[in-house]
C-alpha cells in the first residue's frame, strides 16, 4: 500500500493543493512581529505554511531546506524579488539587490568580473590599513582605560573600507574634502526618514561629480568604480550615469553593514567563550609574518577563523528574512505555488532549527570542521543560494578574516557584563543597542 496521500492526485490536482496553515488573515513585514509569527507558524504547521495575508494575497513561509533550494535555484526563473524591497528602493534605485528579470541579468553579467579573485586579492592593502586604523584607535583607548563601542567600530571598519575599495583616492580627496563625512548617515542613523532622503539626494550628486571627472581625465586607479566604468553589455553598451549611481549605492550598503554586523557579533561571542577566542589567536599567530601583514595565502590557511565566521553567521545571519513572489504558478513538493504568491524565506530561523542543528543556540565552531563537500547540503544559505547569491561573499570573508587575524593576536576584547544583546529585526539583523568591550593589549 502506498504510504504517500498525494500519489493518486494528477498533477493539476496538486497545483491546487495549498498547504497547511491558518484560517485567518496573518500580517507579515520585516519585523520582530514576524520573526515571532512565522516561528509559531512553524511550529504549529510545519515546515511549508500557507496563508493569506490581510491584503487578501497568498503568502508561504518556507523552512524545509529542498523547498529553499527549489524557489532559489531550480525554479529561480519563477520568483522576484518579493515585498520588503521597496524601503531599500529609495536608496538603492533600480540596482542589483533589487532589479529583476532583464535588467538584474544586464547588470549581473556586467559587474561579475569586478568580484574575481584576483581582484579582490588586489583590494586586500585597504583590508589591512583600514584593521590597522583601529588597532590605532584601540590602542588610545586601551591606554586611557576607556571601553570601545565595538559596534560602532566594526561599523566604521567595514563602510571606510568598501569606500576605499570603490572610490580609492577619491574618497579621501574629493568626499571627505569639506570635513563632513557624507556618508556618516548611513552608520549613524539608523532611522530612514526624510533627511536621509535629502542626504541620499546630496551625496548622489556628488558621486556624479566623481563620475564626470573619471569621464574626463581617464585615471589608472585600481578600485570598484574604474571596474564599473569600464564594463560594457552583450551590445557593448556601458552604464548610463544613473546605473552607474543606483549601482554604487548597491555596493555601498549591501558591502557594508553586512559584514559589520557580523563582526559585531563575532567580537561580542568571542568575549564570551574564551576557549573559541584562544584557538582563533593561536591560528592567528600561526599566521602573522614578522609586519603583522597577513596575505592571501596567510588567509586561506585560517581554517578555524573560517568556521568561526561561519558559526556567526549561522547565528546572526545579517539577512534574517528574504522575501520572493512568484511571478508563474509553480509546484513545490506537492503543493501549488499561485502566481502572486509571496514567500518568506528565513536564514535565521532554517539556521535555528533544532532538527537540522541540534543545540541550536549553542555557538561552537566546530559543526563547521571538515571538508566543504561534507557541508555543503547543510540547511545553510546567510548569502542565500542560486544565480542571486551574494557577489561579495569572497570579499566580506576576506575582510573580516584580515581584521581578526590583525586585531585578535594584538587585543583582547573583554567583556563588561553578562548581558545578552536583544536583537533589532529590520532588513538587517543587528544589536538592538550597541555592544561595549573593553580592551586589553595583549603581551605577545
Ligand atoms: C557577511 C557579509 C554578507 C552577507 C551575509 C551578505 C548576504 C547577502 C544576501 C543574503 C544577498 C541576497 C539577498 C536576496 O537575494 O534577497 C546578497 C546579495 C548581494 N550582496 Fe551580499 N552579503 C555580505 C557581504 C557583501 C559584500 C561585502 C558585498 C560587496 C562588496 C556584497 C554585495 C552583494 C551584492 C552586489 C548582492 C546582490 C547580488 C544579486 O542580486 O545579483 N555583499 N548578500
Amino acid at each position: 500500500m502506498s504510504l504517500n496521500p498525494f500519489e493518486f492526485m494528477s498533477v493539476s490536482e496538486t497545483a491546487n493543493t495549498r498547504p497547511p496553515g491558518p484560517d485567518t488573515a496573518v500580517p507579515l513585514g520585516i519585523d520582530p512581529q514576524t520573526l515571532e509569527t512565522l516561528t509559531a507558524l512553524q511550529r504549529e504547521y510545519g515546515d511549508i505554511v500557507g496563508l493569506e495575508k490581510p491584503s487578501g494575497r497568498t503568502a508561504y513561509f518556507i523552512n524545509d531546506p529542498a523547498a529553499v533550494r527549489h524557489i532559489l535555484v531550480r525554479r529561480h526563473t519563477r520568483y522576484e524579488k518579493g515585498p520588503g524591497f521597496e524601503r531599500v528602493k529609495m536608496l538603492l534605485g533600480n540596482g542589483l539587490i533589487v532589479s529583476n528579470g532583464d535588467v538584474w541579468r544586464r547588470s549581473r553579467t556586467m559587474i561579475q568580473p569586478a568580484f574575481k579573485v584576483q581582484n579582490v586579492h588586489r583590494l586586500m592593502q585597504v583590508m589591512v590599513d583600514c584593521s590597522e586604523k583601529r588597532a590605532a584607535a584601540w590602542s588610545h583607548a586601551a591606554e586611557r582605560g576607556e571601553l570601545i563601542n565595538i559596534t560602532q567600530e566594526t561599523s566604521d571598519f567595514a563602510l571606510e573600507l568598501i569606500l576605499v575599495s570603490i572610490f580609492g583616492a577619491d574618497y579621501e580627496n574629493k568626499l571627505l574634502a569639506d570635513g563632513d563625512n557624507p556618508f556618516d548617515f548611513l552608520s549613524k542613523d539608523s532611522t530612514r526618514d526624510l533627511s536621509v532622503v535629502m542626504k541620499v539626494r546630496k551625496l548622489r550628486e556628488q558621486l556624479l561629480d566623481i563620475i564626470a571627472a573619471r569621464r574626463e581625465h581617464d585615471d589608472d586607479e585600481f578600485d570598484f568604480l574604474n571596474m564599473y566604468m569600464q564594463a560594457r553589455d552583450k551590445q557593448g553598451n556601458p552604464f548610463s550615469d544613473k546605473e552607474l549611481l543606483d549601482e554604487l549605492m548597491t555596493l555601498i550598503v549591501a558591502g557594508f553593514e553586512t559584514s559589520a554586523n557580523t563582526l559585531n557579533w563575532v567580537w561580542y561571542l568571542l568575549a564570551h567563550n574564551p576557549s573559541v577566542e584562544q584557538r582563533l589567536i593561536g591560528e592567528a599567530l600561526q599566521q602573522l609574518p614578522d609586519d603583522d601583514r597577513l596575505n592571501a595565502e596567510h588567509t586561506s590557511a585560517m581554517v578555524y577563523t573560517q568556521q568561526v565566521l561561519e558559526e556567526t553567521l549561522r547565528l546572526y545571519p545579517p539577512v534574517w528574512l528574504f522575501t520572493r513572489r512568484a511571478i508563474e504558478a509553480d509546484e513545490l513538493e506537492v503543493f501549488g505555488v499561485p502566481a502572486g504568491a509571496d514567500i518568506y524565506l528565513s536564514p535565521y530561523i532554517l539556521h535555528r532549527t533544532e532538527k537540522y542543528w541540534p543545540q541550536p543556540d549553542r555557538f561552537d565552531p566546530d559543526r563547521f570542521a571538515g571538508d566543504t563537500a561534507t557541508r555543503k547540503d547543510r540547511p545553510y544559505f546567510p548569502f542565500s543560494l542560486g544565480p542571486r547569491r551574494c557577489l561579495g561573499e569572497y570579499f566580506s570573508f576576506l575582510e573580516m578574516k584580515l581584521h581578526l587575524g590583525m586585531l585578535l593576536p594584538r587585543f583582547q576584547l573583554q567583556a563588561v557584563d553578562s548581558n545578552v544583546p536583544a536583537l533589532e529585526l529590520g532588513i538587517n539583523l543587528r544589536a538592538k543597542t550597541d555592544i561595549m568591550l573593553k580592551p586589553v593589549v595583549r603581551g605577545h
